[in-house]
């Protein structure tokens, strides 16, 4: 079983985007800018927003974290991503999710330029992506997508499972694996045999939130497995795979954490360095 190792496959994504924004420097001087507004304190987002920050600063792009209370009015920040939508400085603009509930997402979202857009979120991106035109494409998905181009770099006719319809995760890895002529299923939680489904997959993603839905005699022998989970449970984290299950079985599959996490990291510093050179032409 192939151990795919997402920590190692970031770090040389990482590495690589250090060098272009070394190459962006040299040819405009100046650098890609990642703007995140970070609302509230809730701690898993805490985490990711060091994170996010630690790793652009390491591949030298600008990076700037803009925090408000959970009381903040939802004007307050629609200004501020308009005021970071003019500022030519900032490449990227990332509001963290999830946000209070009296702030609305979806205009959160759509306030945002969409070619500062580095979630890939806004509905001009998601259509670009579904009708096959250049646009951002989620960090996560586009993550998990690397790692499967590393283990198998020919997808043509490969059958994939996606387990989650999530606009976050399910319908844009849909997007990306149709691009590279699999033919995709996606599952859900009204599927009626989920089991079965996976039984014909030669690549499944779970990313459905449950943990370890996904066992071992779900899977055949020659699938890759991508892992998109993050479930706090009595015994830790785990993923939406049963991970002693599957990897007795299965021919790759990603560990949690250090599988698909630490991509879309990388992937979050690549939309940004793309946005940036979009800007330019
Ligand atoms: N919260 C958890 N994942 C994400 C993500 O990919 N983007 C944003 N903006 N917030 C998140």
């Amino acid at each position: 079983m192939i151990l795919i190792d997402g920590k190692k496959a970031a770090a040389e994504l990482r590495e690589e985007l250090r060098h272009e924004v070394t190459g962006l420097k040299a040819k405009y001087n100046k650098v890609p800018g990642l703007t995140v507004i970070l609302i509230g304190d809730l701690t898993p987002s805490q985490i990711y927003v060091r994170n996010k920050e630690k790793s652009a600063n390491e591949v030298g792009l600008k990076s700037e974290v803009i925090k408000y209370p959970d009381s903040v009015e939802e004007k307050t920040v629609l200004e501020k991503i308009k005021e970071l939508n003019k500022d030519e400085t900032v490449s990227g603009i990332l509001v963290q999710l999830p946000l209070p509930k009296h702030i609305d997402k979806q205009k959160v979202i759509e306030t945002i330029l969409p070619s500062k857009d580095v979630d890939g979120f806004h509905p001009m991106n998601v259509g670009n992506l579904s009708s096959g035109y250049e646009s951002s494409v989620p960090c996560t998905p586009l993550g998990c997508y690397l790692l499967i181009k590393k283990v198998e770099p020919n997808l043509n006719g490969k059958k994939a499972v996606i387990v989650g319809r999530s606009n976050l995760n399910g319908k844009p890895m849909t997007q990306l694996l149709l691009k590279e002529n699999c033919t995709v299923t996606i599952t859900h939680s009204k599927t009626k045999d989920l089991k079965a489904e996976c039984l014909e997959a030669d690549i499944i993603v779970a990313a459905v939130g449950i943990p370890e839905l996904v066992k071992g005699d779900w899977v055949k022998r020659d699938t890759i497995v991508i892992d998109v989970g993050i479930n706090k449970t009595d015994k830790g984290i785990v993923g939406d795979v049963d991970f002693d299950e599957v990897s007795k079985n299965a021919k790759a599959l990603t560990p949690v954490p250090g599988g698909v996490g630490p991509m879309t990291i990388a992937c979050l510093l690549k939309n940004t360095i793309e946005c940036f050179k979009r800007s330019q032409i």
